[in-house]
């Protein structure tokens, strides 16, 4: 039994929308998929016993969020080596969280990142069709790759 954790924050709703999107792709081939906001995660005992993780956050200030942040500092505690993982969020015009997210994942957490890489998303695109589908599609790509 597969079971993927997207893990998000979102001021505005624009990156909770991709987290809700990548879910639908992820279900295609994944027995169970928990999407929450990084502020219902207590500590890192909540993050063990999932096959894959997703991470997401808005780029503000060019930089992630001050609560995602601290999630990572949680997600490093629940040991997360090997496992399968993407990273996500919507932005304007940099996007830097999305990407930095993954390289965390990726060089501190040592996890197995889908090579898709991150999937950053302007907030114009969230909304349209091309916008849900290549959400979708990355979702699609991770719950394969957990197999
Ligand atoms: C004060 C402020 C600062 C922002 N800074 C950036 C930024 O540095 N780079 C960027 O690409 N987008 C920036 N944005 C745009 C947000 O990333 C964008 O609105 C995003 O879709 C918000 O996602 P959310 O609805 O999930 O919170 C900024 C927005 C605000 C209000």
């Amino acid at each position: 039994m597969k079971k993927v954790l997207v893990a998000y924050s979102s001021r505005t709703g624009k990156t909770e929308a991709m987290a809700n999107y990548i879910a639908e792709g992820l279900r295609f081939s994944t027995d169970e998929v928990v999407v929450k906001k990084i502020s219902a995660i207590g500590n890192e005992l909540d993050l063990i016993g999932y096959d894959g993780y997703i991470f997401g956050c808005p780029t503000y200030h060019k930089d992630m969020t001050g609560g995602m942040k601290q999630f990572l500092f949680k997600a490093e505690l629940a040991n997360l080596t090997g496992k399968i993982g993407g990273a996500f969020g919507s932005h304007t015009h940099s996007g830097e969280s999305a990407p930095m997210i993954y390289d965390t994942m990726l060089h501190v957490f040592k996890m197995d990142m889908t090579d898709l890489g991150a999937l950053k998303l302007t907030e114009a695109m969230v909304q349209t069709d091309e916008g849900l589908k290549a959400c979708q599609d990355y979702g699609k790509a991770v719950g394969e790759q957990i197999g």
